[in-house]
């Protein structure tokens, strides 16, 4: 049984992936299930604290005792988190947020047309929230946890991961199809704004929750 050493405090997770809309039937997305953020929000609440989930598309159940938030796109991300991040003394960003969405959305079904080529379609960025909240703290010590996805190099695109997006605490963790996306399972390196290196092996993702909420319980105190 773990002591309700988060009582008090109230953290924002976000969870799953976004969908950047084309058109009425279409979007471009990816392949989070929001278990990793669920895990956190489950863990904090039975830590003893109040907390806010945000949620992209997950279809999971929402966990008891936490105030779950549904969103699509990073736009509406972005708002749900930044509006909940203003009473919050930690928010940890494990979702997937789309770094860019389709410039135009179109009203009506995208047609193939006969003997036509498709077009090509352009993408315009979407904010970075993670470097967002992490340069404009709304609440003085309040602590910003990023996640890094990579596919490749995965330490050291972490590592200057952690310097350009400014947050206290980096979880970096290895993808792919079929890695870390949708399992029960998940390993990680959690780097410090301060040098430290924090190994997890491979494990349930409530045991890397819990990591990271000790790791921010500790700057909290
Ligand atoms: O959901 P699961 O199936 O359980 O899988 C878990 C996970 C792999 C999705 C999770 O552990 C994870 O790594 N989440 C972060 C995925 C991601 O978007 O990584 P990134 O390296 O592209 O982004 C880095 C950080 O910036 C993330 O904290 C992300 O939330 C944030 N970001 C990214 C783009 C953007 N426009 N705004 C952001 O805030």
């Amino acid at each position: 049984i773990l002591p309700p050493d988060l009582g008090g405090l109230h953290v924002v997770v976000s969870a799953g992936g976004t969908r950047e809309p084309l058109d009425p039937v279409r979007f471009l997305g990816n392949r989070s299930s929001g278990k990793q953020g669920y895990a956190l929000a489950r863990t904090a609440a039975a830590r003893g604290a109040r907390v806010t989930l945000v949620a992209a598309n997950t279809g999971l159940p929402d966990p008891a005792g936490v105030d779950v938030v549904p969103v699509g796109t990073a736009a509406q991300l972005r708002e749900a988190v930044l509006k909940a991040a203003a009473q919050a003394d930690a928010v940890v960003m494990a979702a997937a947020v789309a770094d860019f969405r389709p410039a135009a959305y179109a009203t009506g079904k995208i047609k193939k047309e006969d003997g036509r080529e498709p077009e090509a379609v352009a993408l315009v960025r979407n904010p970075d929230i993670l470097a967002e909240l992490s340069a404009d703290r709304p609440r003085p010590g309040q602590i910003v946890v990023g996640f890094a996805a990579e596919t490749d190099h995965v330490l050291e695109n972490g590592r200057a991961k952690l310097r350009r997006k400014g947050c206290d605490l980096l979880v970096v963790n290895e993808v792919g199809e079929r890695k870390t996306f949708g399992a029960e399972e998940n390993e990680a390196v959690v780097l410090g704004a301060d040098g430290s290196e924090t190994l997890v092996p491979h494990g349930p993702k409530e045991a890397l929750a819990d990591v990271v909420w000790d790791l921010v319980a500790g700057r909290l105190s």
